[in-house]
């Protein structure tokens, strides 16, 4: 049979859009099982808190009748909305106090993503996003839903400033007068891939160019919680929530969306717990929910974070030893930076340090790709400034939420790599 004839053309598309980290999942390092194997310091994972996360779900795994049913419907439990509901407003602070009737849980962060595609925008509409950016977000906004991103450059300023803003304006504008269609701005707030967070009056400024421009504003805050203290910085910007000012006075509310997860404030991205805020627009979530069959999280998943997002002591004290160890491993792997003399920029939250490697390679003429290559040969992966869009060449994103033997292995053989 013709090999074109087994799968669909949209199913041809689709087999080509396949991640690419795939194979380091199958290979990772392990000193003692697989010596040979990838070291992976490019996964926006976080490894450092497994003990105490493994530890606490051992403990309260527990299945009752309502688990082995549909549940309370398809879009989380009311019992999880409600302990998600008491954690964020104990932690993000909301201008309005948060209920139920504001959230839809999702399979991950990724399905919140792509909720915001199917119900806030049409086929072939528009997305702005600034660069560097985590180029997934084109592939849960695209694949399925058929929304493209907009990439918005700096030319030099800084991604978090208010002139920043303004760029944003001006593409806006100029993709209108081309015909484009464009329906939000999506932040990522704390940053990924740079690791920082917006200032307040940053943040008010998209809120009201989006009341401008008329489209929503789309808050993905999946590491919120993730932010360290960092010496080196003499003004670290704290996180802070989009959800905290009083919308009203700065946009439409009902173009407000946020979003979180446990993927990386607490290290679980196999858990595939998510949530989608929108305070003020029960259409856009009776959308999310009217489509939610096709992928919510297990009732085990939904129970466990359940129980654990209602323990106060057990949240605060897991906040703050991820914290406290995310600080440390900042402070070991940019002192081993600093050795070696490659260049870094500060950042201060979310799981990564973004280090330019293009700096210090050997060879002076080698592009990112050549880089990377280096870097494959010596069974290292961290990603590249070309997996963010990066407007400058040069720039990898190394993830330090791992324990420090292996960041230092993974060092090593970055070093080999360059040199
Ligand atoms: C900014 C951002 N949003 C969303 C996701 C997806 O998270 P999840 O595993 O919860 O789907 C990631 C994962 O790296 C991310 O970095």
């Amino acid at each position: 049979m013709a090999a074109q004839s087994r799968v669909s053309s949209r199913g041809r598309h689709l087999a080509t859009k396949m991640p690419t980290f795939f194979h380091v999942l199958k290979d990772q390092w392990n000193p003692e099982s697989n010596p040979q194997g990838i070291v992976n310091i490019g996964l926006a994972e976080n490894t450092l808190m497994q003990e105490e996360m493994k530890a606490f779900i051992n403990s309260h795994l527990s299945v009752e009748s309502h688990a082995l049913t549909y549940g309370d419907g398809f879009s989380g439990s009311i019992k999880l909305k409600k302990a998600l509901c008491h954690f964020l407003n104990h932690h993000f602070r909301p201008h309005t106090t948060l209920v139920p009737s504001h959230m839809v849980v999702t399979a991950g962060a990724s399905n919140a993503i792509e909720c915001c595609a199917w119900s806030l925008c049409d086929p072939d509409d528009y997305v702005l996003i600034g660069r560097p950016y985590w180029t997934t977000f084109r592939t849960m906004l695209g694949n399925r839903a058929s929304v493209n991103v907009l990439e918005i450059q700096f030319e030099g300023l800084d991604p978090f400033s208010l002139e920043a803003v303004e760029c944003f304006k001006e593409a806006y504008k100029r993709a209108t007068e081309e015909g484009k269609i464009v329906k939000a701005i999506l932040l990522c707030s704390p940053n990924n891939p740079l690791g920082r967070c917006y200032p307040q009056e940053v943040l008010c400024s998209y809120m009201r160019l989006c009341n401008d421009l008329d489209i929503h504003l789309v808050s993905d805050e999946l590491y919120a919680l993730s932010v360290w203290e960092n010496l080196e910085l003499e003004n670290p910007i704290p996180f802070k929530s989009a959800l905290c000012f009083e919308a009203k006075n700065l946009m439409n509310p009902e173009k407000l969306h946020v979003i979180w997860g446990m993927s990386k404030d607490f290290g679980a991205t196999g858990l595939r717990i998510g949530c989608l805020i929108s305070q003020s627009n029960k259409q856009f979530l009776d959308a999310c929910e009217s489509i939610s069959l096709f992928s919510f999280p297990s009732s085990l998943a939904d129970n466990t974070v359940a129980e654990l997002l209602a323990d106060d002591s057990f949240t605060e004290h897991f906040i703050s030893l991820n914290r406290a160890r995310l600080s440390d491993n900042y402070r070991h792997i940019t002192g081993l930076l600093k050795e070696r003399g490659i260049p870094y920029s500060q950042s201060n939250a979310a799981l990564f340090v973004w280090v330019h490697l293009g700096a210090v390679t050997r060879n002076r003429a080698a592009t990112d790709g050549d880089i990377l290559e280096c870097l494959h040969r010596e069974k290292v992966y961290v990603t590249s400034g070309l997996t963010y869009a990066s407007e400058e060449p040069g720039w990898f994103r190394i993830v330090i939420a791992h324990p420090k033997h292996v960041l230092e292995e993974g060092f090593k053989r970055i070093v080999r790599a360059i040199a």
